[in-house]
């Protein structure tokens, strides 16, 4: 029989095994009634844990872990996309004239943080194909620890459109507050955070800088290690989507 997720919540079936104490909504209730971490929805499907778990281990192939990662990209990318407003079209069917409903407003932006997000792009983009594409890279630098930007393309009217903004792991949150501040400075107002793994540090970094700015994550993990990897994590993202080292 299929459970509502509150129900899975409450049952202590420990979804992907990590924070236990975080309550499991679906996207709406949890913007709209708060969670036990406000501004975070977990996104509990069972084809998106099933998936991430494949993920996680060790043994998966790079072109497995690429195949999973497309697959689950398009389940995160339609509970993300949950509440786009619509409105309604006069269209004509082969039979007669009808109201029918469509996405309303500009067209929705994927900003991709290089060079993992690059992975959550493809399934997406599938998924919402009119969508258009930002990429921001920034890198960290070693001494100041300080997030440097290298490379910023987005497209125009920032300002009018949802920017959903995608990386794999929300690990210290650098580099997110850094790409999210430089779509801020263009213009953006309306975005949206997705990731598959977070840690309770990127979080609690990410909501002081970005309080207006919602996560969406498959996992909140346990911690960082001391290395500031996820854990446990499932890696380096970008090695395992791009067979590097
Ligand atoms: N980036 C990764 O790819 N993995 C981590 O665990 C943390 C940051």
């Amino acid at each position: 029989m299929l459970r509502p997720v509150e129900d899975v919540a409450k049952s202590g079936i420990a979804l992907a095994g990590i924070q236990e104490n975080v309550k499991i909504e679906t996207p709406q209730k949890t913007r709209k009634e708060g969670s036990t971490m406000d501004g975070v929805t977990v996104i509990a499907h069972p084809l998106v844990q099933h998936k991430l778990t494949i993920m996680r281990r060790k043994e998966t192939s790079t072109s497995s872990f690429r195949r999973l990662l497309r697959e689950i990209s398009t389940l995160l990318c339609y509970e993300v996309t949950r509440d786009l407003e619509l409105t309604m079209e006069t269209i004509e069917t082969p039979l007669t004239e009808m109201q029918s409903p469509i996405l309303e407003g500009k067209k929705l932006v994927f900003a991709s943080i290089l060079r993992a997000g690059n992975g959550l792009l493809e399934g997406m983009l599938e998924l919402v194909p009119a969508a258009r594409v930002a990429h921001v890279g920034v890198y960290r630098d070693h001494e100041t620890l300080q997030a440097v930007e290298y490379y910023f393309k987005a497209p125009d009217a920032l300002s009018e459109r949802l920017i959903i903004v995608v990386d794999p792991m929300l690990a210290t949150g650098n580099s997110s507050i850094a790409a999210i501040e430089k779509l801020k400075e263009r213009g953006a107002k309306n975005i949206r955070f997705l990731c598959l793994l977070a840690a309770p540090e990127g979080i609690k970094n990410f909501h002081a800088a970005h309080p207006d700015v919602p996560i969406f994550t498959a996992s909140i993990d346990s911690h960082l290690n001391e290395k500031g990897y996820i854990m446990p994590g499932l890696g380096d993202a970008g090695d395992r989507m791009y067979g590097t080292k």
